[in-house]
């Protein structure tokens, strides 16, 4: 980035404002709200505070009254024992205490209408003077209340503008992380535990406080703190575990813990883990009682059973109501609750038996259980019957389930969604599901009014997300991921917020309130999932990831002919699951009628989820008058394409935001550029070899501008298998094997220009190859294969694209990699692409 040499104040201002940026603070970075300075809406406000209220929660609210403040206005409040007479006051406390304390509160029409968590902010006159309040339901509200004046604050919003009730959709707004004690986490992308390093809850808890702080601001109200895959172990750490939740407990946090169901035999000493055994559910009690006297606003359990090898009832013939009630019943003396996961299949499905349905497990499972589950028990239900994919329908569960309490597990955590490496914004998926209509009793009961308890009148409820924060300083890797986590908050809180509003408010604290940048980045990020989707698995085919390797790059043999059920039938005449009554599985019939017979039927089923729902032949046109598979083909272009779209929006950024997050975000939009250009060959040259259709734009394997290792000249460089064959040219990769280096060169005969100069290359997960790019003898780029992709072989969970723009080709040049092995990995390559540069499309920048 580069700046003239600044003149004016506001210019020096805006300077100092674009200081190194590491994202430790998330959206809570309290910068100076406004380019031009203080928002002279603030000029009037109280300089005195006061705190009513004597909780921890409470003062935490003081506190980050004060930091805000001070860091985002420049002010320090001066903190008052009592409600000044003779002067202005924030005043912070209860509802209860406020009225209490100042005659007058609530002021006429401003009546405090805030349920449990919730605040009301308002203004009252008395004697002269004005009281900014902050008047919390209870003690969580004043906290969630101050965060409110804070944001609003650092997104240039008037206090006036502010005012009014606010309370949180539903009690359960969790977080699970799936960490394990060994300081590992399942599905985490952003480095090792914040609460547990080898075997032991880590000394210093300090990101554990920070994390909740951050949990706090957007009205998260519980964590589970280790993998659903529950080592019993920590059942026997209860005092460690103790010192997190004392971390949490300032900013209303409460701890809960998954639990192993078999704990009482590993841990407990007893030969049984059978809930139907008065002993075992004696050292339920016991253990739970003692969790107690250590953590006394312990939350509850997290349970998965019987799920993916999980030991769970079904071992003694008991159901999950007799595990879920045994626990319940130990945790409610202690007002406890159990959210028992309804992520229960069978993973050793018979691909061959056309009537077997993975998506069919949850319901055929739980359905027949309701209304015997205790009522401080939810049954956790993923958004969609399968596990997480790009786009999944709503789990029908949740309209099967009306005499029990549910809450939507959503993953933050982007598992199948491209792991902290590429863009993809989750709000605008999860509102997708939460406004899905599910017409239970044929009237109106969409996802969100389920989980909140209001379609069935359930008492207990909410959200669950699945987060994963790591020790990386910015916690989840990809600077934009944080838009996911803060973004879950924000519709636990209030399920009917907008993506876009989501999108907007967190562009605005996280980077800027410039117009440009909040245009921008928000138009990326509601923009991410639909490209994310187009490049991977469109017409509800799923993410067609490597489901048996790391779910990551592109693999979509790897979901059939195997025991995970996330088949997609692929022959070669046509494609999707048919999972109608008439024909198929049956899963449709597990919906109300009017949402069956909405995916029943071919005129109304849309189309992106006909092939989740339906087997059609590749010719069969869509709503869209396209068929089946050139949809396929061309949506993988498109996302290619839009994903390149994504880094050239974001390089109109430079110089508006922080160097730091510009250039690592930059970096990531490139790498992921790259990896959708992966994706869409690998994807569109399996569906053409399956369907034996050619693509009616001959794209796929023509590439002109492309010049494989195989027609180079080779010094040291040997063929090996891809491991599959589609995400490599002709099923190859050229390894660099028992030598220092190799060497692949390519004699050009392109008409003289600029070019672009991409090397595709692919970088495993251990070692560090280095590769130089030479323009006949002169060195012209030299970069390393330091990324730590999921994968030790050439696929398409490694494949990595390195381009240069800029190149000046002349006929008769030679290009040349040189490629020098690492630690077992061979500097592998494929394939040398010269695109014009007059050739690329202008990019279109956000709309404005
Ligand atoms: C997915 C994920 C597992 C996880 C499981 C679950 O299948 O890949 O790592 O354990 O979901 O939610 O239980």
């Amino acid at each position: 980035m580069t700046h003239r040499i600044a003149t004016s104040f506001a210019v020096l201002f805006i300077v100092a404002t674009l200081h190194a940026e590491d994202g430790s603070q998330g959206w809570l970075r309290y910068a100076p709200p406004s380019p031009t300075g203080f928002p002279l809406t603030y000029e009037a406000m109280p300089a005195a505070l006061v705190n009513l209220d004597s909780s921890v929660e409470a003062a935490s609210a003081q506190k980050e009254m004060l930091r805000g403040v001070r860091s985002m206005l420049g002010r320090t409040l001066r903190l008052e024992a009592t409600i000044p007479g003779n002067d202005d006051a924030w005043v912070l406390g209860t509802a209860e205490e406020i009225r209490t304390a100042l005659p007058g509160y609530p002021a006429p029409g401003q009546a405090d209408k805030a349920g449990p968590g919730g605040f009301t902010l308002s203004v009252v006159t008395a004697h002269g003077y004005q009281y900014w309040i902050v008047a919390g339901a209870d003690p969580r509200g004043i906290l969630y209340g101050a965060f409110h004046v804070l944001s609003g604050v650092a997104r240039g919003e008037s206090f006036g503008s502010m005012q009014g009730s606010q309370s949180p959709a539903a009690p359960v707004r969790w977080v699970n992380q799936w960490d394990n004690l060994n300081g590992t986490i399942e599905r985490g992308y952003a480095g090792r535990s914040i609460f547990f390093d080898d075997g032991h809850v880590r000394a210093d808890l300090t990101r554990a406080g920070e994390y909740a702080r951050l949990l706090a601001s957007i009205g998260v109200n519980g964590c589970t703190i280790n993998n659903v895959n529950a080592d019993p172990r920590l059942l026997t750490m209860i005092p460690d575990v103790a010192r997190i939740a004392d971390a949490f407990r300032p900013w209303g946090v409460r701890l809960s813990i998954a639990v192993a169901i078999n704990g009482p035999q590993v841990v407990g000493g007893l030969d049984t883990y059978d809930p139907g055994d008065p002993r075992v559910a004696a050292w339920w009690r016991a253990k739970v009682d003692a969790i107690y006297a250590a953590i006394p606003d312990f939350a509850g359990f997290v349970v998965k059973a019987d799920s993916e090898g999980q030991p769970g009832p079904s071992q003694y013939g008991r159901t999950p109501v007799d595990a879920a009630n045994m626990l319940a019943a130990a945790l409610q003396p202690h007002g406890g609750i159990v959210l028992y996961r309804a992520f229960v299949y069978n993973h050793h499905l018979d691909w061959n038996d056309l009537k077997a349905d993975r998506a069919r497990a949850a319901y055929d499972i739980f359905h027949p259980l309701d209304g015997q589950f205790a009522p401080n028990v939810i049954v956790q239900i993923k958004n969609g019957p399968i596990d997480f994919q790009v786009r999944e329908p709503v789990s029908p569960l949740f309209a099967g389930l009306r005499e029990t309490n549910t809450a939507v597990e959503l993953q933050i955590t982007q598992e199948y969604m491209g792991q902290a490496r590429h863009l993809v914004f989750l709000p605008t998926q999860w509102k997708t599901y939460l406004d899905f209509d599910l017409r239970a009793n044929h009237r109106s009961t969409p996802l969100k009014d389920i989980v909140d308890g209001a379609s069935f009148h359930r008492p207990l409820g909410g959200y669950v997300g699945v987060a994963n924060v790591g020790l990386d300083t910015n916690w989840m890797s990809h600077p934009l991921s944080m838009a996911n986590l803060y973004g879950f908050g924000r519709l636990a809180w209030n399920p009917n917020t907008t993506a876009a509003a989501i999108a907007e408010d967190w562009t605005r604290l996280t980077f800027s309130n410039d117009p440009k940048v909040v245009a921008t980045i928000s138009h990326m990020l509601l923009t991410s999932w639909s490209i994310y989707e187009h490049y991977t698995g469109p017409l509800g085919l799923q993410t067609l990831t490597n489901i048996t390797g790391p779910h990551y790059g592109p693999a979509p043999q790897s979901q059939e002919h195997n025991g995970w059920g996330q088949w997609i039938r692929a022959d070669h005449d046509g494609v999707g699951m048919d999972r109608t009554v008439a024909t198929g599985t049956g899963f449709l019939g597990q919906y109300p009628p009017e949402v069956a017979a909405m995916y029943t039927s071919l005129k109304t089923c849309p189309d992106d989820l006909l092939l989740f729902m339906h087997h059609v032949p590749y010719t069969y046109k869509l709503h869209s008058g396209k068929t089946v598979i050139q949809t396929i083909y061309d949506d993988h272009y498109v996302g290619a394409q839009e994903a390149a779209g994504l880094v050239a929006q974001w390089k109109t950024l430079d110089g508006l935001i922080d160097e730091q997050r510009y250039a690592k975000v930059l970096g990531l939009l490139e790498y992921q550029a790259g990896h959708a250009i992966v994706w869409r060959d690998a994807i569109d040259r399996w569906f053409k070899q399956i369907s034996g259709i050619p693509d009616d734009q001959h794209r796929i394997g023509h590439d002109p501008d492309r010049i494989t290792a195989s027609r180079m000249q080779l010094d040291g460089y040997t063929p090996i298998d891809a491991t599959i064959w589609e995400t490599a040219t002709d099923g190859k990769a050229y390894a660099c094997r028992n030598r220092n280096s190799c060497t692949a060169s390519a004699h050009l005969d392109r008409p003289a220009g600029w070019y672009s100069v991409a090397v595709q290359y692919f970088d495993y997960r251990q070692g560090v190859s280095t590769f130089t790019l030479r323009l006949n003898q002169q060195t012209i780029a030299a970069w390393a294969a330091d990324n730590t992709l999921p994968g030790e072989a050439p696929n398409g969970d490694t494949s990595t694209r390195f381009t240069l723009d800029g190149v000046p080709l002349r006929p008769g040049d030679t290009l040349t990699i040189e490629g020098h092995p690492d630690d077992g990995e061979p500097a592998p390559i494929d394939y040398i692409e010269l695109t014009p540069e007059s050739a690329r499309a202008p990019q279109k920048a956000a709309a404005h």
